[in-house]
């Protein structure tokens, strides 16, 4: 089978861990299944997370930055992402395309058509079978937020307020798509709505599985 299943959300919106506990479903309910994550994810992606998130250092303008996210994306493909859809395995990953829209171009203002353009060729067009975004408002998680801020979290509030409705307005486009859930949900019924919708998308459905709990 091939699924591709993308998590987005603004900061501290917790979908780190709920792509997790998804993984971790997954493979208890033996369904072959990798996790991966953005800006990362291998050794070349790695190296270009570090520089964008870094603090310090040279200004990084809004194209150069376009232009990392992509070279990110387009080794992580060809090294991770195709290789495990190519095997049958599912793939989870955290963050993905709509990200680089919804940061680069609600956020720091750059053309979407450009970014289309530009995550087309990084993505060799594949979309997301599914992407669940955790919707917050930025001033709840950014307060939350104790450890040392990186580059993306020391932007203004007004930043974040873009980036959550650059998120909101794409979800909107193609609800079939995304599922939108409230990050302000207790963790267990996040995953439990998560489950919900994943396994509806798996070959054998739910009523014939034997569930196992959720982690
Ligand atoms: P995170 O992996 O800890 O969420 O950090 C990644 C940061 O990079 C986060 O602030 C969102 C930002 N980002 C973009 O601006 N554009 C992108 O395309 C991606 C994948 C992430």
């Amino acid at each position: 089978m091939k699924l591709f299943i993308t998590f987005e959300g603004g900061e501290g919106c917790g979908k780190s861990t709920q792509a997790r506990i998804l993984w971790r479903k997954l493979h208890q309910e033996n369904v072959p299944a990798i996790l991966t994550h953005e800006p990362g994810g291998t050794a070349l992606g790695n190296e270009i997370r570090r520089l964008l998130k870094r603090r310090q250092g040279s200004h990084i303008s809004p194209q150069a930055e376009l232009f990392l996210f992509a070279a990110c994306r387009g080794q992580l493909l060809a090294e991770v992402i195709h290789p495990a859809l190519a095997e049958g395995r599912v793939v989870v990953c955290d963050r993905f395309a709509h990200s680089t829209l919804a940061y680069q171009g609600y956020g720091r203002g750059l053309d979407s058509t450009v970014i289309d353009t530009i995550n087309n060729l990084a993505t060799q067009n594949l979309k997301p079978d599914l992407t669940i975004l955790l919707d917050t408002p930025p001033e709840q998680a950014l307060a939350r937020k104790l450890s040392l801020k990186d580059r993306f979290e020391l932007e203004d509030l007004s930043f974040h307020r873009r980036v959550r409705e650059g998120y909101l307005k794409t979800a909107a486009t193609d609800p079939n798509h995304w599922l939108v859930i409230d990050a302000s949900l207790p963790k267990r019924k996040i995953s439990e709505i998560i489950w919900d919708q994943v396994s509806q998308l798996l070959p054998c459905p739910p009523s014939l599985r034997t569930e196992s709990p959720l982690p």
